[in-house]
């Protein structure tokens, strides 16, 4: 890793490190009842898509956390940022002082199911990983990465994966093409705990089966055929989010009507995704979606994208 650090002169005196780390839209989010530890089983599968956070590592004389970008205002720059945790957790394995100034650069959106807190955590732990040089193994980073989200395993690995368990346990899968989005930002986030516990209100009394991927699914993924995946799409939060901020089903409708092939809540939303066909289309959901008043602002990308990476 030490041929991609920043270096000034040599590795050992690198000045400081910056890694870049996707977003995620869940296309399938299937959601099992309630376990005793208050989490839930999913078969959770996830899509890293073109949208990245940059996270810098710089020495310094102490933690500290700052962040730049639109909405770098709604960021917390307390220890309870999952990039400060992610160094604590690392220093505090190998015994390092944690000295560091993290520059987060936000591009995804803030609270808004697109796993923007859990990409800063997957990134400040591999640029602190480089920074120190701690010769950690990818298996030892997953494992910190599972304690500090149930979504920050998968921002380290990007591409696509199934997540099982919490959402943790993650098997890699094929895509067969890039698969084109677009995601509509909502004004104000939505709490992933919130949710959650609205799904729970929801589906009180209801026997919820164990959540399992969709065949169908997978093979869409596996023939990059976007039409086959808009069939396919589901997530078991949407109605959950919708039931929060009912003004969603509004966007999720503007999208459609301007020729998404299918829209979906991203995770916990509030953000919705929208696959579309082709990149004409992409611009022209986007810009419908920004005249129907309907969300705050419409970014385009594409999936998959590489997991976090040092730049
Ligand atoms: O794992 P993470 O810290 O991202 O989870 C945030 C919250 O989302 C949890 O405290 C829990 O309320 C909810 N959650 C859940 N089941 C999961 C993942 C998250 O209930 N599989």
């Amino acid at each position: 890793m030490t041929d991609s650090v920043t270096a000034t002169e040599s590795p050992s005196t690198a000045a400081s490190v910056t890694v870049r780390v996707p977003a995620k839209v869940n296309v399938q989010l299937a959601v099992g009842a309630a376990r005793p530890d208050g989490f839930h089983d999913l078969a959770n599968v996830f899509l890293a898509v073109g949208l990245y956070d940059e996270v810098t590592a710089t020495p310094a004389d102490e933690l500290a956390i700052t962040c730049s970008g639109p909405d770098a205002a709604q960021v917390p720059l307390d220890r309870g940022n999952l990039a400060a945790r992610a160094a604590l957790a690392l220093a505090g394995r190998y015994g390092i002082e944690p000295a560091v100034h993290l520059h987060i650069a936000k591009d995804i959106p803030v609270a808004g199911g697109m796993a923007g807190g859990s990409a800063d955590g997957a990134a400040a732990l591999l640029a602190c990983d480089a920074l120190w040089s701690t010769g950690a193994s990818r298996e030892e980073l997953l494992e910190i990465c599972a304690e500090l989200g149930s979504d920050v395993p998968f921002n380290l690995i990007g591409g696509a994966a199934l997540g099982t368990g919490r959402g943790e346990l993650l098997t890699p899968l094929t895509t067969g093409g890039t698969f084109r989005w677009v995601f509509a930002v909502a004004d104000g986030g939505l709490s992933t705990p919130v949710v959650f516990g609205e799904f729970d209100r929801l589906t009180a009394g209801t026997d919820v089966p164990e959540p399992t991927a969709a065949p169908a699914l997978l093979d869409a993924l596996a023939s990059g055929d976007p039409v086959a995946l808009a069939k396919t799409l589901s997530n078991d939060l949407q109605a959950a989010a919708l039931s929060l901020r009912p003004s969603l089903a509004a966007t999720l409708a503007a999208g459609t009507d301007a020729g998404a092939l299918a829209a979906l809540v991203s995770g916990s939303g509030p953000t919705t995704a929208f696959l579309v066909p082709d990149e004409a289309t992409a611009h022209r959901v986007a810009a419908a979606l920004t005249a129907s008043g309907t969300c705050r602002t419409a970014r385009v990308a594409v999936s998959p994208a590489p997991g976090a990476t040092v730049v």
